[in-house]
């Protein structure tokens, strides 16, 4: 019997896969990568195996999802058209790196992902798949099943008896993990609707009762936050902790039009209160500590590392080199940076480094002056020169 490894989220569409790989003649293996999506795992293992799977393998890949995953996008400063800090898009190849080897452990010769045809996930499973094992058969159920509609796939789960929890889903797609949640369709397939606030899921809003603000101290060490308070934190806590924090702040909301690869413009909500907080304390303690010709020369290299890492391409060459060039502009950045938390907001209030290239004494207007002002004037006769007529 051929063995496919599926990428199991405990939903509709993968539940029924399972069910239709199982039709098909597969031996179906459940994989599922806890990165932080919550959940009860025992439940939605209890449903794959009702559904059909042969095996059930859900593996915690929660730490390694923060170290090797978001600390080098935070790192990257990496966010996709301003405003979506890739929470999905991140998980999308550790996933694929999870299957793949649970591919080679079940010697199974294919993998299968839930993804419709339209989205970015999609490619990113696909092409990380292809990357890490270019042998591996890739099925794509949804893609290429009969079922027309929600209520056809609903249909087929009852009389199959998979059992699905209709009731309590929620008109919106979720993705959730560690570094945020990603909500889509139902209302906020119209763009001129504000999303309802039951469409959030970690955030509060602005109706919650006002709360005064707070401050974090964050410390990094080499561009990894380490530190929370003065305390050492493990990853996963510290963005666990931190997600905690600004989700009762309702930081990290955004709302947007985002461009797909696959060319459709598609209406997604995202919250990411850790992302939030931590992106912005890293940005604040770079500008303390990188010279400007490194710092200009990292946005550039920003903007293209988040669009490798929403086009899939997290395994290629190129995002390979940047992290490299990122690696080793983080050596100095080093230091803390003090936030302050307020409604649907967070700003560095302060920041400090050994590695500082502030200095007061060139920055000052007072007596403690060194700034020799006179050799501004033949800097700027020598500047302005190509252009003096
Ligand atoms: N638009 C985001 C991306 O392509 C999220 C996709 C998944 N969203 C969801 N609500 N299921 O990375």
């Amino acid at each position: 019997m051929k063995k496919v490894i599926l990428a199991y989220s405990g939903g509709l569409d993968t539940s029924v896969a399972i069910k239709w790989l199982a039709d098909k003649g597969y031996s179906v293996i459940a994989y599922m990568a806890d990165v932080g999506q919550g959940g009860d795992f025992k439940a939605i293992k209890k449903r794959a195996e009702i559904a059909g799977a042969s095996k059930v393998i859900i593996e915690d890949l929660k730490e390694r999802f923060a170290e090797e995953f978001v600390f080098p996008a935070l790192m990257a400063n990496a966010v996709y058209e301003g405003r979506y800090t890739l929470a999905t898009a991140l998980s999308r190849p550790i996933i694929a790196n999870g299957l793949v080897e649970a591919a080679k452990k079940e010697k199974a010769e294919c993998v299968a992902h839930g993804c419709t045809g339209k989205g970015n996930d999609q490619v990113r499973f696909e092409v990380s798949c292809r990357i890490l094992e270019p042998g591996l058969k890739i099925i794509a159920p949804v893609r290429e099943w009969e079922f027309g509609s929600r209520e056809a796939e609903i249909r087929y789960a009852k009389e199959k008896n998979i059992p699905i929890d209709v009731t309590k889903k929620s008109p919106y797609s979720i993705d959730k993990n560690l570094w945020g949640v990603s909500i889509e369709c139902g209302v906020l397939e119209d763009p001129w609707v504000e999303p309802p606030e039951g469409a959030y899921q970690l955030t509060r809003g602005k109706s919650s009762p006002a709360k005064k603000p707070r401050y974090v101290e964050i410390h990094f060490d080499s561009g990894i936050p380490v530190e929370l308070n003065g305390a050492y934190m493990k990853p996963v806590d510290l963005l666990e902790e931190l997600n905690e924090i600004g989700a009762e702040y309702g930081i990290g909301r955004s709302d947007m039009v985002e461009n797909r690869l696959v060319g459709i413009k598609s209406r997604e909500v995202y919250e990411a209160p850790a992302a939030a907080i931590l992106l912005s304390a890293h940005k604040d303690l770079e500008a303390l500590v990188l010279d400007r010709e490194t710092a200009h020369f990292k946005e550039i290299v920003s903007l293209k590392y988040s669009e490798l890492v929403y086009y899939g391409l997290w395994y290629s060459p190129l995002k390979k080199a940047l992290d490299k060039f990122i690696k080793e502009t983080q050596k100095n950045v080093i230091g803390t940076v003090r936030m302050k938390l307020e409604q649907g907001r967070c700003a560095a209030t302060g920041r400090k480094s050994k590695f500082s290239l502030y200095q007061e004494a060139l920055a000052t207007y007072t007596e403690k002056d060194k700034f020799d002002q006179k050799l501004a004037k033949g800097f700027i006769e020598i500047w302005g020169m190509p252009y003096r007529r």
